[in-house]
């Protein structure tokens, strides 16, 4: 394809213009965004600043811009979950191939719906499971591949959610609330479902699960503490105080994620006056949370093979932990310390520097810069779809396999057949 391919984007916040925007302007040879919509006026402009598109090319609201005729090849629906069915399924009546954000909808019935449209009308759907394309999980899907450790039987995987991200995004945050995002199991966690059934190449036979919401409650504010951080005579003490989190992040590391969330482009003032009024100030026992802080999950996969998964806020510091147990061997892999050890059983145990293996780590351990350069390659026509593109009939299992969990947990963890 010699033309330069046209984007739309559909919520301009940390994964739209923070991540894909911000990679596509560096590939102006391929691709250009040509519109933008965002409910947020500053994140507009913002947009403007970065891309250099007309104020007329701007719209107040994804639902505004999918109300034009046909604006781009491509569009971005990167706006907040409970947005993604309604737009992603206007946008796929209108032929735009799709670059989704996960979760692609917080209910089965919408997910395989969509999936339907985009199959029905031919549309190019890739769904942001970014994990698969970070050197780390391809290194480990290679080794499973090549046999070294023969037939997967068990794998045991955890997801550090960390304690801040989780009072961050999970108790003050956007993803705070089943009710306005989806249960944590989905939101959270559809990508190590995806890898699980990725890596295996397996499907899910049956799932079963338990957990709860331990800790972010009233309950356990602690004796003194306020409704705010910074009118709290405890928050010396609380690990969860958020002038520590932001503000003092701030000053150590400037305006990084995910001090850009609670305030944009964001400057002391700014960031003290979101603390007083703003959501992310609020004490983490006086929210207006739901969503689990743990969760443990069992896959039985089609030919026997069983995945153990927890998915904690327990934990000092983020990162996800895999062991793969096969017939011949095993691997232990640590995504952020980015080493996989192989050992083949009964030879000497190799340890593989994923570090050495690519030089761009950063957004998701390189993984969202080689999903959208994949997009935009496959949406100009270039390539076809890769045994790595987490096209939409693909991605949908996972979905369905997180939701599963969710029923089971919610059933008191009785198994639940797919
Ligand atoms: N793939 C991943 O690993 C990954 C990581 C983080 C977030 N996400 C997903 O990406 C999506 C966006 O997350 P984010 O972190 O960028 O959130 P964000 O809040 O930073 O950005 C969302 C933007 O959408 C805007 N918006 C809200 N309603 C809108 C509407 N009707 N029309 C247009 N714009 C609207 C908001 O103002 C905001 O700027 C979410 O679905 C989230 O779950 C995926």
């Amino acid at each position: 394809m010699n033309h330069v391919l046209t984007a739309a984007v559909a919520g301009c916040g940390s994964r739209g213009q923070d991540t894909y925007a911000k990679i596509i302007m560096t590939m102006p040879e391929k691709v250009k965004i040509v519109a933008a919509a965002d409910i947020n006026p500053e994140k507009l402009a913002g947009m403007r600043k970065l891309t250099g598109i007309p104020e007329s090319a701007c719209y107040a609201s994804a639902e505004e811009m999918l109300a034009q005729p046909k604006l781009a090849d491509i569009m971005l629906i990167c706006t907040p979950d409970r947005c993604h069915y309604l737009q992603a399924k206007e946008a796929l009546l209108k032929d735009y191939d799709l670059l989704l954000e996960k979760p692609i909808a917080p209910f089965a019935d919408q997910c395989v719906e969509l999936r339907d449209i985009a199959l029905a009308r031919g549309r190019k759907v890739a769904v942001c499971h970014v994990l698969r394309y970070t050197p780390f999980y391809q290194k480990i899907r290679q080794l499973l591949e090549s046999g070294v450790i023969g037939r997967t039987v068990s794998i045991q995987a955890i997801e550090q959610v960390c304690y801040w991200h989780q009072a961050h995004s999970f108790v003050r945050g956007n993803w705070r609330s089943e009710g306005l995002s989806s249960c944590m199991i989905l939101q959270k966690c559809c990508h190590d479902m995806d890898i699980f059934l990725w890596l295996t190449g397996k499907r899910c036979r049956r799932v079963s699960s338990f957990g709860g919401l331990s800790l972010f409650r009233p309950e356990n504010a602690p004796e003194g503490s306020a409704e705010r951080c910074v009118d709290c005579a405890a928050a010396e003490s609380c690990p969860y105080n958020a002038v520590r989190f932001y503000l003092d992040e701030y000053r150590r590391a400037g305006d990084d994620w995910p001090q850009n969330v609670v305030a944009f482009e964001p400057t002391e003032e700014k960031l003290m006056a979101a603390l007083k009024d703003g959501p992310y100030g609020r004490c983490v026992y006086r929210c207006d949370n739901d969503v689990v802080d743990h969760q443990a999950v069992n896959l039985e996969l089609e030919d026997g093979a069983t995945v153990n998964f927890t998915m904690t806020a327990f934990t000092a510091h983020g990162g996800r932990v895999l062991r793969v147990g096969g017939t011949m061997g095993e691997l232990y892999c640590d995504m952020k310390a980015n080493i996989i050890k192989v050992m083949p059983y009964g030879k000497p145990d190799e340890i593989i520097d994923v570090r050495k293996l690519a030089d761009d780590f950063s957004g998701h351990g390189g993984g969202d810069a080689r999903l959208l350069r994949e997009f935009i390659d496959l949406a100009r026509g270039e390539i076809g779809v890769s045994g790595t593109m987490t096209s939409i009939d693909r991605s949908v299992e996972s979905h369905l396999v997180a939701l599963a969990a969710e029923e089971s947990r919610k059933n008191g963890g009785c198994a639940v057949e797919l």
